[in-house]
């Protein structure tokens, strides 16, 4: 087996950034599309109920009401309202001797996501970028400053997360993966990143927010904001968040 920066997984991940000097020559890949939706039309089909129990109607709400916001308040997020987004993203729910569970499931319970938070606008913490202490349950100040202009410039320019009260960026400890999954291992951190990413969008609905999740990003600049080498420890998914306006 290779050293993990020679695996192919690792060269996916350097060979698919988006890089600023050649985006504007970016062309759609010459690939004939396919139907949303499929079907078997000949298939013997059964009608599922829509009633819902009413431990079931405690978490529809929150699923139903999910979506996409691009625009927020300008009101700042309470630090409360934060805290249990990261718990829901994060938070360690479960305990066998020394090992910590969290709210959000991860293959071999490696879990290789790190989260950060670029504050903007939160009640009572400066703003600054953040490193998410699963451990402890607290925030590690990185530095200091307002990096939602950045951070949007560094998204292809998605101007919405400049509004942001909160830019998370989650990233991946690459090692703590691939030293047992090898390849199949990047399968298996993008979905975790997936499941973190969800659990804190869903969290948002409950405190009166919403935001909307980012993949679009030149790679290189967003770990730099981080301070990340982008080999040992890479950006991978970023969500804007805040109050509904
Ligand atoms: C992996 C992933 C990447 C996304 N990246 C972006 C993005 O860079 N910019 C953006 O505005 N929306 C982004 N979105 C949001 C999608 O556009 C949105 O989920 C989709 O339109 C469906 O709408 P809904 O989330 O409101 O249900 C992304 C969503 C996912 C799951």
């Amino acid at each position: 087996m290779p050293e993990f920066a020679d695996l192919p997984a690792t060269q996916y991940l350097r060979g698919s950034r988006h890089e600023r000097a050649s985006v504007g020559s970016w062309k759609k890949p010459n690939i004939v599309g396919a139907p949303v939706f499929k079907s078997y039309p000949d298939a013997p089909s059964i009608a599922l109920p829509t009633v819902w129990s009413p431990t079931e109607e405690r978490i529809q709400p929150f699923l139903q009401q999910r979506r996409s916001i691009r625009k927020f308040s300008d009101q700042p997020l309470p630090f409360a309202a934060l805290a249990f987004m990261l718990w829901a993203a994060q938070g360690v729910t479960g305990r066998a001797g020394e090992y910590l569970f969290r709210a959000a499931p991860s293959a071999g319970a490696l879990y290789p996501v790190e989260t950060y938070c670029a504050i903007e606008r939160v009640a009572g913490v400066p703003p600054g970028l953040y490193h998410f202490s699963v451990r402890n349950f607290q925030l590690e100040r990185v530095r200091y400053g307002a990096f939602g202009e950045h951070i949007a410039l560094a998204c292809l320019g998605q101007q919405f997360m400049r509004q942001a009260a909160v830019n998370f960026i989650w990233t991946a400890v690459l090692r703590r993966n691939f030293q047992k999954y090898g390849n199949r291992g990047l399968r298996y951190i993008f979905l975790d990143a997936g499941h973190i990413c969800q659990n804190l969008l869903l969290a948002a609905g409950a405190v009166r927010g919403g935001g909307c999740p980012v993949a679009a990003f030149f790679d290189d600049e967003i770990n730099e904001i981080v301070g990340i080498d982008g080999c040992e420890e890479s950006a991978l998914y970023l969500a804007s968040v805040g109050l509904k306006p």
